[in-house]
């Protein structure tokens, strides 16, 4: 074709061939333009009343998310399209098995809600809604492509057209359940396909795999897919939530309408910038207290005085003793220095391209060679038969047998059985039954579906108390997987958790595993004023005390604390921090009356202080004798 002239077009190269049409790039000699000439490679009655019909539907449509058509042609007896030639490539280029950036999604996603719409409301569905139909401009100018199968409603759906399409394959992937079952469609068929393409963007594989096409219509059919965010944790909740609920199997429980679908992505965009412009203002303004330049300490003073203004001034009392005030003290009391971005030491870095690491296959759960195979997903999915009210057996009877069933290990009939609760009416059992399906996956080793779990309790009960316990459950079992950066994604929704969730109990147990996170990274946060770093644990620890001083975790957070400064010779705070911590540990699990007398023997060599703490060890600390023997010598 290349090289030949049609009517008033100069054919070029080939562009693009799809499962119906050969493209090419063409010439319009009369208005000196190019343009795309699409031709169709089924000629023949059928082939011919697809592409009229294609032509005619995208002609009724003008809309800036869809391709413009010039003209219908034909040459020699084979018809053509004439349309706007596009500049860029197709969507799955720009996927290319890895996921986009969550800004780039909501983008790309926006415009072709936009485009089916725009269809929509003309009565037109697309039906074959997939990356390759979709061609993002070099400007990022969405196009939706192709409606050389789309149906005006309300027409219904006659199954031989439908089982005709169906075998022009190409497409299985992305079909909906309807579609696959060959069922009655309307436009809510394209927003599962839309969401197929969304969870492509966002973890950079399909929701749905097989190694046959049998195989993949069943997952489409009755697979829950993985969570976005169980595959990729880069994925926010909410836009977790967006998707799951595109893919809902029964079209009934998912979006309605396109402009729905838009309206969400719309509110998450606006949070997600509101967040970061709330971040970024706390950068520039949150006081720092322990300082470290080039990985050493910087004078004593300074980092005694800072310390002092966090944590209800409980430090200045170490201040005091510590008899070291200087200027430069005085000026870090002022508050004049700064804390800004987190950031990792150089000997940190992380690879720029994390996005495409994190993206691992979700391993399989460990399986007995006799026992069934287990299901690709987790939890709340809809079991085979409709569960709930018209129930039998009451939920504490599903719960006695699932219970059972995991004692004999029998983990996919327990998971069945607490299905229909967590499917059920009554929203407690629902979760309790959902956290024990979490359970049993974290048993067996399944981290995939544990996580996809909590991530769809967090989603379904974000309002109840219990959504939280979900999150901190969800960073343990990312801290259990193989992931490669699992430190960091348990880091993000532990942070996720407490800016959620500030008031729960679980916020100080999330930022104390945040902490030990951050330790055990170690991670540093940049001074902008004093041009060092401090340990981002520390920081976190500090927040505990500061904003749960009556949490178990504010013990946990100054014991650790004590412990940083310790280790970094900073003998005469990591004294006062366990006093401090002595103070408070009631129950003395701790110890910290003879970790700060060892400090004050040890370290500090100040007999008189030491003495004192030694004193003070209670009878109930194994280390009372030892402290008995120390205080009379
Ligand atoms: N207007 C266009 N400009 C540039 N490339 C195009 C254009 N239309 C289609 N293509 C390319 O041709 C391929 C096939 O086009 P498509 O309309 O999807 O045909 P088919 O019906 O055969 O699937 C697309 O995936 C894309 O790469
Ligand atoms: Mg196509």
């Amino acid at each position: 074709m290349t090289g030949q002239t049609l009517t008033h077009y100069s054919v070029g190269e080939k562009l693009g061939e799809g499962g119906s049409a050969v493209v090419y790039r063409a010439v319009d000699l009369a208005l000196g333009r190019e343009v795309v000439i699409k031709f169709f490679s089924h000629e023949g009655a059928g082939g011919i009343a697809r592409f009229q019909h294609e032509a005619r539907t995208i002609s009724s449509l003008n809309h800036p998310n869809i391709c413009t058509i010039y003209e219908i042609g034909e040459h020699e007896g084979r018809h053509f399209l004439a349309m706007e030639l596009l500049d860029g490539q197709v969507l799955s280029k720009t996927i290319g098995g890895r996921p986009l950036t969550t800004d780039r999604l909501i983008d790309l996603g926006t415009q072709i809600a936009d485009a089916l719409e725009a269809a929509h409301a003309e009565g037109i569905v697309h039906r074959d809604v997939k990356p390759a139909n979709i061609f993002v401009t070099r400007s990022g100018r969405i196009k939706l492509l192709d409606f050389g199968v789309a149906v005006m409603l309300p027409r219904r759906v006659d199954p031989t057209t439908a089982r005709s399409l169906f075998s022009t394959g190409g497409t299985i992937p992305y079909m909906s359940p309807e579609q696959a079952r060959v069922e009655d469609l309307d436009h809510r068929t394209d927003l599962f396909s839309l969401g197929i393409v969304l969870y492509e963007m966002a973890v950079g594989r399909r929701p749905f795999v097989g190694a046959n096409a049998t195989d993949v219509l069943s997952a489409i059919v009755n697979e829950p897919p993985i969570a976005p965010r169980a595959v990729n944790p880069a994925v926010p909740l909410e836009l977790d939530r967006i998707i799951t609920k595109a893919l809902e199997k029964n079209p009934a429980l998912r979006y309605q309408t396109a402009s729905d679908l838009k309206a969400d992505l719309h509110r998450l965009k606006r949070d997600l910038d509101r967040a970061s412009s709330v971040r970024a203002q706390a950068a520039g303004q949150a006081p720092i207290s322990l300082s470290m330049r080039s990985s050493r300490w910087l004078g004593t003073a300074a980092v005694v005085a800072a310390s002092a203004m966090v944590g209800g001034g409980w430090l200045a009392i170490a201040a005091v003793r510590a008899r070291s005030r200087s200027a430069a003290s005085a000026d870090v009391m002022k508050g004049s220095v700064r804390t800004a971005d987190v950031e990792l030491r150089p000997e940190m870095e992380r690879p720029k391209n994390r996005a495409a690491a994190v993206v691992e296959r979700p391993t399989p759960a460990p399986v007995r060679p006799d026992a069934p195979a287990p299901r690709s997903a987790a939890t709340v999915a809809p079991p085979p038969a409709q569960p709930g009210a018209n129930d039998p057996l009451p939920a504490a009877d599903h719960f006695l047998i699932a219970r059972q069933q995991i004692e004999l290990k029998l983990y996919d009939q327990a998971i069945d059985s607490l299905r229909r609760i967590a499917q059920g009416p009554h929203r407690q059992e629902a979760i309790d039954a959902s956290f024990l399906i979490a359970s049993v996956h974290d048993t067996r080793g399944d981290t995939a579906n544990a996580m996809s779990t909590y991530i769809e309790i967090a989603n379904r009960f974000p309002d109840d108390p219990r959504a939280a316990e979900a999150l901190a459950k969800l960073a343990e079992s990312t801290l259990n997987s193989k992931r490669r950066d699992k430190e960091q994604d348990a880091r993000r929704t532990l942070t996720e958790l407490v800016q959620k969730y500030p008031a729960s109990p679980w916020a100080p147990r999330a930022l104390l595993m945040r902490g030990e996170i951050e330790a055990k990274q170690g991670r540093y946060q940049r001074d902008e004023t004093l041009g060092g770093s401090v340990p981002t644990a520390a920081v976190t620890y500090r927040e505990i005390v500061k904003h749960y001083p009556s949490s178990e975790a504010a013990a946990a957070a100054l014991n650790n604390l004590a412990r940083i400064y310790s280790d970094a010779k900073q003998f005469e705070i990591a004294a006062g921090t366990f006093e401090e911590l002595a103070t408070r540990d009631a129950d003395n699990r701790y110890d910290a009356w003879f970790a700060a007398g060892e400090i004050y023997e040890k370290r500090i060599k100040d007999k008189a202080r030491a003495r004192a703490a030694y004193l003070r060890v209670q009878p109930s600390s194994p280390h009372y004798s030892e402290a008995r023997k120390r205080v009379a010598r």
